[in-house]
């Protein structure tokens, strides 16, 4: 096992070689109806496995439905594919060999739920908005998380693919990660979307960290940190190391930018910026910011090339690369 300084070395290299680097170009995004009238609806999400977890938000949009729904059902799809390895079944196990799971939601109205450091359970981000509709609370963690996902229904079962633990079994051997650019192009999804109503929802879902010490938690579950939405404003959604983000608390950062008349774009650029003045190490790590402003005015920016998020809206998806701060 690596001794603790050579874990939290590797794990910071891990980040930044999980982010992948394509040609970039920075989308212009055009205004739709202004404050307070009908806009059209919208979803973005991070990343490229964000395309069909779009296609499906967009299904519920289309047909006239709410932004919550859309942004649940729609990383529903990333959570349970076996290939993601970076969220829900089939995400790489922390150090110890446990898939342990992170995830938040965010209605319109402000409400929100949360889980950290669930096992078991396929869909935490439906276990999150079950702890926001039906508990006191905002955030349930460990097994106190899953005790109350099983008296909810949901379905006990191993998470931890075979691809996935012999992955880790090989990373066990040595403890060291070598970094490979390019090695999968996506790292947690977070979602933001508008209804036909112009409600906005938010919701964010990881495994975290590859080989994280048992018991890490990172920003996606951290209301306000991985992602957190107000619907007076818009929304924002983070990727990447965690505990830099957590540091800043980057998502309402972002929406208290927007507040105050900043763009999505000049929110999510001055967020980054807080991170690159605030931790001095910020070159290792890689971050991602998404935005929405309530007019479906999208903004993105990362530390480093390589960062991009999907995008639905007037039933067209693309991919869309961000701009970012560390050129040349
Ligand atoms: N952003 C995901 C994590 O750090 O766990």
């Amino acid at each position: 096992m690596a001794s603790r300084r050579n874990f939290i070395k590797v794990a910071s290299l891990a980040s930044v070689g999980a982010f992948a680097s394509s040609s970039c170009k920075t989308e212009n995004p055009t205004k739709t109806k202004s404050q307070g009238k009908a806009v059209k609806p919208i979803v973005i999400s991070t990343w490229k496995n964000g395309i069909n977890a779009n296609k499906k938000a967009w299904e519920i949009l289309s047909n006239s439905g709410r932004a919550l729904d859309a942004v649940e059902q729609g990383v529903m799809v990333v959570e349970a594919d076996p290939n993601d390895m970076s969220v829900g079944y089939g995400g790489r196990p922390d150090r110890d060999g446990f898939v342990t799971l992170d995830a938040s939601i965010m209605d319109e109205t402000g409400n929100a739920g949360s889980v950290c450091a669930l096992q078991h359970i396929m869909h935490p981000i439906s276990v999150a908005r079950k702890v926001m509709e039906v508990t006191p609370h905002v955030m349930l963690a460990g097994d106190g998380a899953l005790q109350f996902a099983l008296e909810k229904g949901f379905e006990k079962m191993n998470l931890l693919t075979e691809k996935a633990k012999k992955e880790w079994e090989e990373w066990k051997k040595t403890s060291k990660y070598e970094p490979v650019i390019n090695i999968e192009n996506h790292d947690t999804i977070g979602m933001l979307a508008i209804d036909s109503n112009g409600n906005i929802s938010g919701s964010c879902t990881t495994s975290g960290l590859a080989y994280k010490m048992h018991g890490r938690v990172g920003d996606s579950p951290i209301i306000g940190a991985g992602m957190f939405v107000d619907n007076e404003v818009g929304g924002a959604v983070a990727t990447g190391m965690g505990e830099l983000v957590m540091k800043t608390l980057g998502s309402f950062l972002v929406v208290e930018l927007m507040r105050q008349g900043r763009t999505p774009q000049e929110a999510v650029e001055e967020a980054i910026l807080r991170i690159v003045k605030k931790i001095p190490d910020y070159k290792k790590f890689q971050i991602g910011y998404l935005a929405l402003d309530k007019n479906g005015n999208v903004g993105a920016y990362s530390l480093h090339k390589g960062f991009n998020y999907a995008k639905y809206a007037e039933n067209k998806s693309a991919l869309i690369d961000a701009d970012y701060y560390l050129k040349g």
